[in-house]
This record gives C-alpha cells, structure tokens and sequence, in this order.
C-alpha cells in the first residue's frame, strides 16, 4: 500500500505550489514514482510541474454519459460500456520519469460531483500498489474529506497563511477527519507566505488553540509569485530558494 499524503487547506494559501515542491522533493530523493492526484476542479498542479494537461476524469464522465447519445460519442463496436470506460481512464494518466499525474478536471454535466469524486477515489485504490507514494492537492473545500474520498490517507498536511482564518480553516478540517473517524497517521500544519519566514505572535496563538501540531513555516519569497505570474513553472525555482530550503526541512521532519 502507498503513504497517501493529502494537502488541504482554505483557498489561496499555498496548497498546489507545496504540493508540486513536495512531488519534486521526493522525486530527487529518489523516492519515485509518485503517483500525483490534481482533485481540485480547478486544476492548476500541472503548470505547478510544468507539464501539459492531458485528458482529466471530468472529460471521461461526461463523455461516457454521452456514449452512445450522438455520433461523436461512440462506443467502439464490439466493446461493451464498461471496456471502453477502462480504456479511457487509461488515458487520464500523464506520465512523467518520475511521477505520474492524474487530473479530476470539472464535469459540466448536470448534478453533482459524485461520479467523479467517485472515479478519483476507485482510481486512487486501484493504482496505489504501484506507488510508493500518492500525493493529493485538494481543493480548497471540504468535499474530498467529507465525502471519505480520502480514507486510507497515512499524512494530512495542512496548508494555511499567516492569517488567522486560514489557521482556523485547518482546525474544521482536523476536527472534520477525527469526526470521520479518518485516523491518519500524521495530522500537521504548514504555514505559508511567513514574512522573513517568521510567525507572528497571533498566528501562533490561534495555532495553538486550534491544537494543530505546526510542521514548519514557509517564507514568503517574492520570486514564488513571479514565476507564477510569469508562467513559469515552480518546480524551476533554484535549489537555494528559500521555499525550497523549508520545504525540504519540514519533509524531512515529516519522516517521508
Ligand atoms: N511561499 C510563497 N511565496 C510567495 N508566493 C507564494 C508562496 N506560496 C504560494 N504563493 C503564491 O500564492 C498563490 C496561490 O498559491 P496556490 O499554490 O495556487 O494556492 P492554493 O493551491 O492553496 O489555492 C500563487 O500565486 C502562488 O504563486
Ligand atoms: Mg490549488
């Protein structure tokens, strides 16, 4: 069975950036392959590692509802509905040297999120025996953890900034996995965006009261956001980066 690691936390905080820096941190310690799992709907991971989306799960969905409705959604002849589901989600897999990455994408479809919450969860389990380690970038909702699409999660990391409804937005999702009785091994927080990588007093404060375990702190470093703004890749940060440097340090606590 692979460690799942999850990263969750409230919008905007840092979620994907530490994620990508993360797959890249275990890659180049030679703890490969990872399987890396986009579940926000609005995926970005994959700019994160610098890779091209290919086909997500949302697009096998609504093409499978399609299939058979029109002549661009055929099921091949002699194949039945669920073969061709097979072959399509063989397609979902983005495959790097060292990681593979699967997209959730958004469905556009009618009703809820259901059937694609469902294939990340049944693709989850039925790919993690070839992985060391599967790592998953939430969206910033609660849906994935409260749904259970994530139950045999070893390490939740969560994200927050400086601020204090961030660090609270981490507490709900701690109290949220201990009420779904998730049990991971390992529940710690990482706050992101710290000016000069130092915790303010307050911060700290509602850290405690949230009696959330602090992981590390993460600077924030002006070259982060303009890669980003840029386009460019975060994975192409220099080795010195000062986010790359804590990454590491908290990984390495971490155990992984
Ligand atoms: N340590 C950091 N220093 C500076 N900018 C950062 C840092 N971490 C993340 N960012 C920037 O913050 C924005 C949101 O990050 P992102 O990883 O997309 O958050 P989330 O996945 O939680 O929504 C992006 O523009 C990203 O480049
Ligand atoms: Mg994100």
């Amino acid at each position: 069975m692979a460690h799942v690691i999850a990263v969750a936390g409230k919008g905007g905080v840092g979620k994907t950036t530490l994620c990508g820096l993360l797959i890249q941190y275990l890659c180049e310690s030679g703890k490969r392959p990872i399987l890396a799992v986009d579940a926000d709907a609005n995926s970005n991971l994959n700019e994160v590692l610098g890779v091209e989306a290919g086909t997500t799960l949302g697009e096998v969905r609504e093409d499978m509802e399609r299939a058979g409705m029109d002549t661009q959604h055929k099921i091949p002849a002699g194949m039945t509905k669920a073969a061709y589901l097979e072959m399509r989600l063989a397609d979902t897999l983005i495959e790097e040297d060292d990681y593979d990455l699967m997209i959730m994408g958004r469905t556009q479809g009618q009703g809820c999120y259901c059937f694609v919450n469902g294939l990340v969860q049944t693709q989850i389990q039925r790919l993690q025996s070839q992985y060391p380690y599967v790592i998953v970038d939430n969206e910033a909702g609660l849906e994935h953890i409260s749904r259970g699409i994530l139950p045999t999660m070893k390490t939740a990391i969560l994200v927050s900034d400086c601020s204090r409804r961030g660090v609270q937005a981490a507490g709900r999702i701690a109290s949220l996995m201990k009420e779904l009785n998730l049990k991971p091994e390992k529940v710690g927080l990482i706050i992101n965006r710290a000016p000069n990588g130092e915790l303010d007093e307050g911060t700290l404060e509602e850290v405690k009261k949230q009696e959330l375990d602090l992981l590390g702190v993460v600077p924030h470093d002006d070259m982060v956001y303009q890669f980003d703004c840029a386009g460019k890749p975060t994975v192409q940060l220099p080795k010195d980066s000062p986010v790359r440097a804590a990454l590491k340090g908290i990984v390495e606590k971490l155990g992984l």
